[in-house]
């Protein structure tokens, strides 16, 4: 093994037992808070961006203003009309062709990551229009189990 390889695979440890080390969220008394829960309730307040989620252009390390990146600006009923941007369950559980990729449907796996990263189901990037979040396990099916439980309130 050379030197430099040794030096990469000691910082990958470093990283990693660091990552391990650090702290998990503590309150007032120094317990662990419980992992915050998910629920529809959640799903909608992200939605309408009560909620906010860290979001970013591709390519930009700017975060995005609230006010900006919550979803209902571009996926909320006044969008209705525009093609493809409708998120209910009939669009994201539809096996469609998207982005001229081959027909692909969405999982809560799959949604999580087109949320997180732009890459959809058939691994086609989505447009920069649609930012990147930073969104946690609980986030990301609180805003899945929204949009896809079927009462559609957000398209209204
Ligand atoms: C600034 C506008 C904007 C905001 C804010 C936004 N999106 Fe998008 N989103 C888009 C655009 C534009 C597309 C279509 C991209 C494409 O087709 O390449 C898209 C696509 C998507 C898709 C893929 C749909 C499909 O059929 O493949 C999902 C899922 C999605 N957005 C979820 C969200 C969620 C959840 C939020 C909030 C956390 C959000 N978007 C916020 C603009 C936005």
């Amino acid at each position: 093994m050379t030197m430099r390889m040794r030096a990469m695979r000691a910082s990958v440890l470093a990283v990693v037992l660091g990552g391990m080390a650090a702290p998990g969220p503590a309150g007032t008394d120094g317990q662990q808070k419980p992992p915050s829960a998910w629920s529809r309730e959640r799903g909608e307040a992200i939605f309408f961006g009560r909620e906010p989620l860290i979001g970013r252009l591709e390519g930009d390390n700017a975060v995005i203003p609230a006010e900006l990146s919550r979803c209902a600006n571009c996926h909320g009923s006044s969008t209705k009309g525009q093609a493809g941007l409708r998120l209910d369950r009939s669009t994201l559980l539809g096996l469609k062709k998207r982005r001229g990729g081959p027909p692909s449907a969405y999982t809560r796996d799959a949604f999580c990551r087109l949320v997180g990263t732009g890459v959809d189901p058939a691994f086609v990037i989505a447009a920069r229009e649609m930012p990147r979040y930073a969104l946690d396990e609980a986030q990301c099916s609180s805003l899945w189990t929204y949009l896809t439980d079927g009462s559609e309130s957000h398209a209204r």
